[in-house]
């Protein structure tokens, strides 16, 4: 028992030292940022169902909410809201004692030029951060109770009358406001040039960068953040300039030619 004491007092204390290191932090951050983008990529693989159709799109969206009995979903919302805290908070961490460092070399010269900089960084991860808030009350938690009650009435036909939720109506349906679709470009269009830094830098702070691999990742980080952009923006820019062409049409008609042209509730 004391023997475990002690080994948990070391682990303990090697977390902390590991943590509190440089190092340690840009490894936290290149982890959870690598974690992030393994979500980004799956999210955007499933948004692109949107083409598929209904059917498809909604039955992705039954198979998450029902994975391991309900669990998966919960698993990995906790995961991927750790690893969103700890990538922030040892982000600020570094620039903060990035900042310390510079400041107490080249004194009140390098706090002006490091404001520029760190004022956009500010504003463009909060209005990240502001689009991520709405998107989830949007779509997840569908505070707008004309997006939560819309049911798949195919299915219910398909199956006795089981309920379904039809997210593809939702999706369809949410982006027929051409303001909240000029804020999901914006989120999308901001953290996806944050991507395309983050990406070389993983590889740096992982020691995957070489004198001859260095363009080659970099390269790599910017297809990476254009792939999930276009791929993001694919959706709310089909729907938005599809409805402007068939203005007048029922609203859950775009996306696929595959998809039956009735609203439904
Ligand atoms: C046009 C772009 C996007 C569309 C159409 C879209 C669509 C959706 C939909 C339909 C859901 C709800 C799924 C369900 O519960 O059935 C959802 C959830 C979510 N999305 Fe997006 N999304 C987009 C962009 C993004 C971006 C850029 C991020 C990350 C910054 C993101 C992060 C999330 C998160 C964290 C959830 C909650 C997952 C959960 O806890 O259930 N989404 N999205």
């Amino acid at each position: 028992m004391l023997m475990d004491n002690r080994k948990m007092n070391a682990l303990g204390k090697a977390c902390c030292q590991f943590w509190h290191s440089s190092i340690g932090k840009k490894i936290v951050v290149a982890v959870t940022g690598l974690m992030l983008v393994g979500f980004l990529i799956g999210h955007v693989a499933g948004n692109l169902l949107m083409f598929q159709g209904r059917d498809a799109m909604n039955g992705y969206a039954q198979f998450l909410h029902h994975f391991a009995h309900g669990w998966g979903i919960w698993f990995a919302r906790i995961g991927l809201l750790a690893a969103f805290v700890l990538h922030i908070v040892a982000t600020v961490a570094l620039v903060r004692r990035n900042r310390a460092a510079r400041a107490s070399r080249y004194e009140c010269d390098a706090t002006v030029q490091a404001s520029r900089g760190s004022r956009i960084m500010i504003w463009s991860g909060l209005t990240i951060l502001a689009f991520l808030v709405f998107h989830i009350l949007h779509f997840t938690v569908r505070i707008d109770p004309g997006l939560a009650s819309l049911q798949d009435a195919d299915y219910a036909a398909a199956h006795g009358g089981e309920a379904r939720h039809d997210t593809f109506a939702m999706v369809m349906r949410g982006f027929q406001n051409p303001l909240v679709s000029l804020f999901y470009i914006v989120g999308v269009t901001l953290l996806c040039s944050h991507l395309s830094h983050g990406v070389a830098s993983i590889f740096q702070t992982l020691g995957l960068r070489g004198k001859h691999s260095e363009r080659a990742i970099q390269r790599l980080g910017w297809v990476v953040a254009i792939a999930i952009w276009a791929g993001f923006l694919s959706v709310p820019v089909t729907i938005v300039t599809r409805l402007k062409k068939d203005s007048g049409a029922a609203a859950t008609t775009a996306v696929s030619p595959r998809a039956p042209a009735t609203a439904r509730r």
